[in-house]
């Protein structure tokens, strides 16, 4: 469990507004709704609940539970719940539609898709007074009372922590990770003990599986500009063990190196933009690079003719995601070639004045990689590639861009994530639901017991096949220690009186090292005669 407290200090953070030009209310350096989860591994080991069940009581307020996708009893699942807000008794079923959609969306075929049968998706739907979410700092009548700070696209926040804690509480092990859905078309939320997302198409999704990364797998981000690296996407000191060594392209350990790339620009700027004066900065390259990427995000310019986004004066040729409208999006334009050494200008012009004052510059980063030689940027290469952070602090990755926890728009985690969302999952999980006995006719003298192993339905027992996923259960009898070897791989054993034990051991792909036997569980179970069949 996560603290709440861990919200409390996301908004607090020391080093804000140093980076913010005026327009930019929020005091959080960091991108509330990309880089929303304040986490270290200090924080996170403040037990949440105890610091403010005392602090508030308030009754929980009216839930109607769905199911959006169940594989097996709460009490030996990962519970995942979403709580709606700003929708009113009319768009009960919207928000249904959206819960389901964002659950199927990181669940169906992408993101959490293999390790989906330790988790359930839920929804509760609770109607609000008034429908969508406040902004200027102020939260409309609804049930846990979202807002935005200002109106500009960014966190989401949180009027009432209190009747969100009780929603969550009175829901007992259903709620291990709760989910405000703030009904809003458009980009926001925030991490932390509570996760705040929007439905917005194009980044209800991605912001959810990324918060959601933070708070199940206890990993910190991969992108830069940040301050939070930690986990096991993460590796700062080159004279210990690389902690995905097992995922290195290249095994041997004296081949290890450091990819080549540096960061002469990164800004958080969260500025409006206006046509009388074009939002640049200038920075410097040393010219040593052969390649470099322009990586950004903006909001309000659903038209490719509302904006000129040029490096040099070059025109970069911007145009914006499909049917983005006025939500925010990440752009990448990588170049071939190296940038001259010496001073560069990166501007960003409004051309098309109807757009003020949503049209919004978010963020903008210049990144320069050696040749293929050098930097390898082919997906699926596992190596140490530097990451940058808010100072200018070099930490390593194991991947260009493979995982959401660095580039939002992908769908799915790198394997070193991958491996320690297994390992996180099965903390709370047991391979074992449960062991059922039955009597059976009698054999000999003796009547039998068939005892019936219900494992989590993984391997054999998954619902749909997953492509790329190898996996197996093997399954081990011993009856008063000793293996009884014509039961091994059966869930199913019809036996007499004894001591029984069954231990099964699971086996992934996407688990190489698993270093406090997660993977594996064990039962006992005693048989003590009697058995009669009536
Ligand atoms: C998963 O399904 C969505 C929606 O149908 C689709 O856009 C996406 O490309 C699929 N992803 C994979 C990895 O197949
Ligand atoms: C890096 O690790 C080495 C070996 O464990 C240790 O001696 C050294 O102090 C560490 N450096 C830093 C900066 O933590
Ligand atoms: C970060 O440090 C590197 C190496 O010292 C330097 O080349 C680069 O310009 C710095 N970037 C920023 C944004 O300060
Ligand atoms: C227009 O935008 C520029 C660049 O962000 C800024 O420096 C300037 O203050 C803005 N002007 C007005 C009138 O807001
Ligand atoms: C998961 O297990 C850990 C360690 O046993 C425990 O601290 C944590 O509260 C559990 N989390 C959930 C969501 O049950
Ligand atoms: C049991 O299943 C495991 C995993 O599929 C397999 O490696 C093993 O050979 C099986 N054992 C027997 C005796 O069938």
């Amino acid at each position: 469990m996560l603290p709440l407290l861990l919200f409390l200090v996301s908004i607090v953070l020391p080093g804000s507004l140093a980076h913010g030009p005026g327009k930019c209310v929020l005091t959080d350096t960091r991108d509330p709704a990309h880089e929303l989860a304040p986490f270290s591994e200090a924080q996170a080991q403040i037990p949440w609940t105890s610091t403010f069940k005392d602090d508030f009581d308030v009754p929980p307020p009216p839930l109607e539970i769905l199911s959006l996708v169940v594989s097996g009893p709460s009490s030996n699942r990962v519970d995942l719940i979403f709580f709606a807000d700003g929708y009113v008794q009319d768009e009960r079923e919207k928000f249904f539609e959206d819960a389901k959609r964002l659950a199927e969306d990181i669940s169906g075929n992408q993101t959490f898709n293999t390790v989906k049968p330790l988790m359930n998706f839920w929804a509760a739907f609770t109607p609000s007074k008034e429908s969508g979410v406040g902004v200027g700092g102020k939260p409309k009548n609804t049930a846990f009372g979202l807002y935005r700070d200002g109106t500009e696209l960014r966190g989401v926040y949180y009027a009432k922590p209190a009747v969100a804690a009780a929603a969550c509480s009175s829901l007992g092990d259903q709620c291990d990770y709760p989910i405000l859905l703030g009904n809003d078309p458009l980009y926001g939320g925030l991490g932390g003990r509570f996760t705040v997302i929007t439905p917005s198409i194009a980044n209800g999704a991605l912001i959810l599986r990324h918060e959601l990364g933070h708070s199940i797998i206890n990993v910190g981000e991969e992108y830069d500009g940040g301050y939070a690296y930690f986990g096991s996407n993460s590796y700062n000191n080159l004279s210990k063990a690389v902690p995905w060594a097992q995922w290195l392209t290249d095994p041997d350990p004296t081949h290890v190196r450091v990819e080549r790339a540096v960061m002469p620009m990164q800004a958080y700027a969260w500025t409006l933009l206006n046509t009388s004066t074009p939002w640049s900065v200038k920075f410097d390259s040393s010219g040593a690079y052969a390649r470099h990427l322009v990586r950004f995000s903006v909001s309000g310019l659903p038209e490719a003719a509302d904006l000129r986004v040029e490096l040099d004066g070059e025109d970069l040729g911007w145009t914006p995601r499909a049917d983005i409208g006025l939500d925010r999006y990440h752009y990448d334009v990588h170049r071939d070639g190296g940038l001259s050494a010496g001073e560069h200008t990166l501007s960003f012009t409004l051309l098309n004045g109807a757009r003020e004052p949503e049209a919004q510059m978010c963020s903008a980063e210049i990144l320069e990689f050696g040749d293929e030689s050098e930097f390898v940027a082919t997906p699926g290469h596992y190596s140490l590639y530097p990451t940058f952070s808010l100072d200018n602090q070099t930490t390593y990755r194991p991947t260009n861009e493979d995982c959401l926890m660095r580039q939002v728009t992908t769908p799915n985690f790198c394997k070193a994530c991958i491996e320690g969302l297994w390992l996180a999952l099965l903390r709370n999980v047991s391979l074992i639901d449960g062991i059922d006995a039955s009597c059976v006719g009698s054999a000999a003298d003796e009547d039998l017991t068939k005892l019936t192993l219900r494992l989590v339905p993984l391997a054999q027992f998954r619902a749909a096949a997953v492509a790329g996923l190898s996996e197996s259960y093997t399954v081990t009898w011993r009856k008063d220690g000793q293996v009884i070897g014509k039961f091994t791989n059966s869930t199913e054993a019809e036996v007499g009186s004894g001591q029984y034990t069954i231990e099964v051991q699971y086996a992934t792909n996407e688990v190489r090292v698993d270093r406090d036997d997660r993977l594996k569980a064990q039962v006992q179970y005693t048989v003590d005669g009697g058995c009669t069949k009536s």
